[in-house]
Order: structure tokens, then sequence, then C-alpha cells
């Protein structure tokens, strides 16, 4: 890690994929036989929704998102803006006509090679140890040299783990998801009972990082709507993470055409949804000692660690990073359009659907009333 600005206290780290060679290929079985608990009477209520002005407000009970400041904690070749500077160089805005969030590169004003590009960065306010998070976009950012990500990240990095939701790099074409934890061999995503639950491959298998090797526990999701060209085709989606203690983390990625009924109605049951693109197994990861107190993260960064390596040259992109960072009109399209960010809490029983006690107290009174009167 390098020293960070104060706004970073956060520590972080972004996956640093150096190269494939090495990584696990499972033959991808696909075994449709999931141990994912079936619950009756599932119900996730909402505890956070965020949208639209929700992302720049800084008023209580709607909790806003910070706009992180300074240079980028991976060395990306970006400087992350306050929320009045980027809304006056319009990197962040709200479509008015139906509420959208965009969150853009500068892709107007010319810049030294290797040099530093306006970009923005978020972080909620709020930490959570658990939950179902949505994560609705309809464009994401694309392009050579782009490291658009969505993710979520404790204190004390890696102490308190990182979990990588969206996350890639130049011309990828899928998700990569990804797990960082503090502690060596207490979280890996080895096949629990040989059978693979989840439709992604698997790329790395141990979760355990450091500032040198943090690259994570890596599952690449194989579907081309999750990620860049793909995703935008698409008309974006849904990206759902299921943190719960005792089963694992599941992670689901959702095509606009396919997004769950129940979820477009603010009833998920993410056990009705099939199998997850990436899970681990709290059989194969200690969960609550890993994980705690997660901030979540919106950022597009510029080069940087992973999409200045080695895989620039191999994503088949022209030149150099450096020289891609100086011209405006290759970041056109680096800008995230979401639609909403929200929490949800799993609540025991029909705690959502309980008959209101208003209801017989009601009925005694006018019982009440009618004897009176009589
Ligand atoms: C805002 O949203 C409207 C309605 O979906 C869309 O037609 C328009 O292109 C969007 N404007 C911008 C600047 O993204
Ligand atoms: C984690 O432990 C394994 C097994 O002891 C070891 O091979 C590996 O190098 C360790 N990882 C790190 C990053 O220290
Ligand atoms: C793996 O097998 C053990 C022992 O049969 C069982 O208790 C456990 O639930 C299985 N795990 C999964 C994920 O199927
Ligand atoms: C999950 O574990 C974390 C970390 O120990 C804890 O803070 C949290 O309360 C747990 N969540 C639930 C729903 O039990
Ligand atoms: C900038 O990038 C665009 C698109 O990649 C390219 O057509 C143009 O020639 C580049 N301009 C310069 C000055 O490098
Ligand atoms: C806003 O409009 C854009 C462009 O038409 C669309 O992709 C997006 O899904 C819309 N967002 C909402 C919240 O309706």
């Amino acid at each position: 890690m390098h020293s960070l600005p104060n706004s970073f206290l956060v520590a972080f780290s972004f996956t640093v994929l150096v190269d494939a060679s090495g990584s696990h290929y499972w033959s991808s079985p696909r075994h449709r036989t999931v141990a994912h608990r079936q619950l009756s009477g599932e119900t996730y209520m909402i505890q956070d929704f965020y949208q639209g002005e929700d992302f720049f407000k800084d008023v209580p009970p709607i909790y806003d998102w910070t706009f992180d400041v300074g240079s980028d904690p991976t060395d990306g070749n970006v400087i992350y803006q306050s929320q009045s500077d980027a809304q006056s160089k319009g990197l962040a805005y709200i479509n008015d006509s139906n509420n959208s969030l965009i969150l853009a590169v500068d892709s107007t004003s010319t810049v030294a090679p290797g040099g530093q590009r306006a970009s923005v960065r978020i972080t909620s306010q709020k930490s959570y140890n658990g939950g179902l998070f949505i994560f609705d976009a309809s464009y994401m950012p694309v392009g050579c040299s782009t490291w658009p990500s969505f993710w979520t990240v404790g204190p004390h990095w890696p102490t308190a783990g990182e979990i990588d939701i969206v996350e890639g790099v130049n011309n990828q074409d899928t998700n990569q998801m990804a797990l960082h934890t503090g502690t060596n061999q207490t979280c890996t995503n080895e096949m629990t009972n040989g059978t693979q639950q989840f439709t992604g491959q698997i790329k790395k298998t141990n979760c355990y990082s450091t500032g040198r090797a943090d690259s994570g526990c890596i599952i690449e999701d194989t579907d081309t709507s999750s990620f860049a060209y793909g995703f935008n085709n698409a008309e974006g989606g849904v990206f759902a993470l299921l943190w719960d203690n005792s089963t694992g983390m599941s992670i689901w990625h959702f095509a606009r055409a396919n997004i769950p009924a129940d979820l477009i109605a603010q009833t998920p049951r993410p056990s009705t949804w099939g199998i997850p693109a990436g899970f681990w197994s709290s059989q194969t990861c200690d969960i609550t000692a890993n994980f705690y107190e997660h901030q979540m993260v919106i950022d597009t960064t510029i080069c940087g660690h992973w999409a200045g390596g080695g895989i620039y040259a191999q994503s088949g992109c022209p030149g150099t990073c450096s020289d891609m960072v100086a011209n405006a009109t290759n970041y056109i399209n680096a800008k995230w359009v979401i639609n909403y960010v929200a929490v949800y809490q799993y609540h025991i029983g029909s705690g959502a659907y309980a008959p209101s006690p208003r209801l017989p107290l009601t009925i005694i009174l006018s019982l009440v009333i009618y004897l009176l009167l009589l």
C-alpha cells in the first residue's frame, strides 16, 4: 500500500491479476443440485434504498455517499473529484427525466501521457454486516484502460475483508468476482463435496490477500452480458450479493430482460433465483471472522495496478496505457448510469406481512362505541 490521503482511511486494494498462468480452471460441471437454504416465508425488507439525489445528500435517515477526493490507492491515472467539482465538471449528475445517477470519467480535457484524468469514486457512509445488496445499472464504463468496480470493503484492509461484486479491466468480456481476506487458510473457494455450486469459473482459490499478493479468490462469470459492452448491449442489469454468515457469499447477475419479478417488486426471494454466478461457501470460508463493517464503493479508475499492467497489451488494446489516458475521446463511454442501490435485510417469519395490531383495536373500539350507542 502507498501513503494514502486521509479520505482513503478505508484502505483497500483492488484485485491484481498478474497473469493467468498457474490459475486453476475447473471444467465447469454446472451441477444443478444446489444446497442453498430454501426458506419458507423468506422475507427480505429494504433497509436502505439509494436513488437519484440520495447519492448527493448528507441528511439522515437518507445516508449520503462520500465523494473520495485525491489520487487513487491503486495508482490509477485518475484524480478523484469532490462532489462539487464532480458536479460542476459534469462528472456526477442526475438524469432528471428518470432519476438515474451518472458517474463519468472526464472525456473533454487533454492530459499529459501518464497523467491524471478526473474521475469519481463514491463510498457509502453507512456500513453493513450482512444482507442482500442490489446494484442496478443500465450502463457501465467501457474501453481500453478503464477499470470500473462496484465493491464493498471493511476497515483496516484486508482485516475486515473486501467483496468485489462487479469488476474488470480493458476489453474484458465477463465480470470478475472476488473476495479478499486478511488471514491465510480461513477462507477459500474450493468446491465443497466436489460439487460446484455456481455457474462461474474459479480462477484463484485462496482469498488471503496482502499488499503484494492481492488477487484474492476469484470466480469469473461466463455470461458476456455481465460486463462491459455485453452488459451495455443488454441495457445493463442487476448484480445481487447475498452476504449470509451461515451460508456464505452468493453473487448473481441478471441481464435487464431477466431480472426476477420479485426483485423488481422489491420483495426479493433469492432462494428462487437459481444457481448464482459466484458462491463462496461458509464451509470453506469463515465469513463471520473475515467480513464486517463493509461500506459500498463505486468507482472508475484508469490503468493502475491491474488495467495498466501486462494485461493491457494482452487485451488487444493499442499503444500503451499511459498514452491512452492522454486522449479525451477514449473516455466518452467511460461512465456509469446507475438506477439504484438497495440493501435488504432478512427477517425471520413473515414480519413484513404481519397484520397491523391496530386492526383488532379498531374493531374492538367500534364494537364498544356500537354497544354504547345501543
Ligand atoms: C435521460 O433519460 C432519458 C429517459 O430514459 C433518456 O432518453 C436520455 O437519453 C437520458 N439523458 C442523458 C443525458 O443520459
Ligand atoms: C498461505 O498459506 C499457504 C499454505 O501454508 C502458503 O502456501 C501460501 O504461500 C500462503 N499465502 C501467503 C500469501 O502468504
Ligand atoms: C457436504 O457433505 C457433508 C457431509 O455429508 C454435508 O454435511 C454438507 O452439507 C455437504 N455440503 C454441501 C455444500 O453440500
Ligand atoms: C455476521 O457476522 C458479523 C461479523 O461477526 C456480525 O457483525 C453480524 O452481526 C453477523 N450478521 C448476522 C445477521 O448475524
Ligand atoms: C484519440 O483516440 C481516438 C479514438 O481512439 C483516435 O481516433 C484519435 O486518433 C486519438 N487522437 C490522438 C491525438 O491520439
Ligand atoms: C433511465 O434511462 C436510461 C436510458 O434510457 C435507462 O437505461 C435507465 O434504465 C433508466 N433508469 C431508470 C431508473 O428508469
